[in-house]
């Protein structure tokens, strides 16, 4: 089967190389689907630099966090997955941008029937990582309001709609003038191109100098600093990316000043289900399989509401992925952009 595997360390264009390998076998606990479309994700492009110290395997391996497809085979205990049609994560979230992948049964869901292979792909990791953040770890309440950092992007802008759909106010920063026509689009009340303006003052102006509840942070750095500038009493920061710089997760330098004196928290955001309390190669705090469910069973309901939608930004053909890459590394993208595979009599 086809895969595009990192070989050596560097830009996507330098490190990627579509490769002929084996068909995988599930082993218990796990899955196998027949990709139809998979997403990219930022911290795939950090992968082929080598500085996405999460996940690291050693060269060679193949690329990519998420697929959507047909189940067509299971380990032990898990036959009744076979035949569904499922957005599943590769497992150490690696191996998704091949014609089949092996997908960890606790970190995978059916895929709602409305939506079509693509959008689809451009669902799960969203919506789930948005809704861990602003609502099962930031624990944002009616009548109060949300800041979305990068809130044109994949990730952003599921949590932009899942605030608005709540009835939250929401701000949105993002880094250009298109994306935050976007953002408004979204619903946004306030966006701000944070590349150009200081987001600090809009944000104080826009809460009558109370400060915002809750804070998506997907981008680190100074942004996660400046944003501690404008949090309201009792307030939550989410550390949920760092599409600034993933070298920011490892390093120290949170100054504990500005986090005391504004009596608000700081809190760190992992999308990793599963069964047991601690898991992966790096024994994370796992959050627990059954909330993942409910997760799911929120987003497909307000899905079928009409209240939130996936955002396919761009569609292109698998062999399209290194330029896909290129376009988000150069922070040209909206929502999400998705990679189809060839039908099964195409293989
Ligand atoms: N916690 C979790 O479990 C989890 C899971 C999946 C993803 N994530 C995180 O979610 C974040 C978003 O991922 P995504 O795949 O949806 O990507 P994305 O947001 O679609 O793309 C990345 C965006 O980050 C912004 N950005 C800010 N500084 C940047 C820089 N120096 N270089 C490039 N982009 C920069 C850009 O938007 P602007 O131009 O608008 O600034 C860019 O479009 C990532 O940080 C990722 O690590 C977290």
């Amino acid at each position: 089967m086809k895969a595009w595997r990192v070989v050596r360390k560097g830009s996507p264009r330098e490190a990627l190389e579509l490769q002929d390998v084996a068909l995988p076998d599930p082993a218990p606990g796990q899955i196998r689907v027949r990709t139809s479309a998979t997403a990219l994700n930022f911290n795939e492009i950090d992968g082929c630099y080598g500085r996405y110290r999460t996940v690291d395997p050693p060269l060679p391996y193949t690329l990519g966090m998420e697929a959507v497809g047909e189940v067509d085979a299971a380990g032990p205990g898990l036959e009744a997955w076979i035949g569904r049609r499922v957005a599943t994560t590769g497992l150490g979230a690696t191996g998704a941008h091949a014609e089949w992948v092996l997908g960890d049964a606790n970190m995978s869901f059916e895929s709602p029937a409305s939506l079509d292979d693509e959008e689809a792909a451009a669902f799960f990791f969203p919506f789930h990582v948005a809704y861990l953040s602003i609502f099962e770890r930031g624990h944002l309440h009616e009548g109060e309001t949300l800041l979305v950092h990068a809130a044109a992007g994949g990730v952003g802008s599921a949590a932009l709609q899942l605030g608005v759909a709540f009835g939250a106010r929401v701000f949105a920063t993002a880094g250009s003038a298109e994306k935050v026509a976007f953002c408004k689009e979204l619903g946004a009340e306030l966006a701000i191109d944070y590349r150009s303006e200081d987001f600090v003052p809009a944000v104080l102006e826009a809460t009558g100098g109370r400060g915002v509840d809750v804070v998506c942070d997907l981008v680190g750095g100074e942004v996660t600093t400046q944003s501690f500038r404008c949090m309201a009493f009792g307030g939550r920061h989410m550390m949920t990316g760092f599409s600034g710089g993933i070298e920011a997760e490892d390093e120290g330098g949170l100054v504990p000043r500005p986090i005391l004196f504004g009596n608000f928290s700081v809190g760190g955001v992992l999308m990793a289900y599963g069964e047991s309390p601690r898991g992966g190669p790096m024994q994370v705090n796992l959050v627990p399989r059954a909330v993942g469910e409910s997760i799911q069973a929120r987003l497909v309901e307000w899905l079928d509401a009409g209240r939130i939608r996936p955002l396919v930004g761009r569609v292109a053909d698998y062999r399209e992925i290194v330029d896909e890459y290129e376009r988000m590394e150069a922070r040209a993208t909206t929502g999400r952009s998705i990679l189809r595979w060839p039908e099964k009599d195409a293989r």
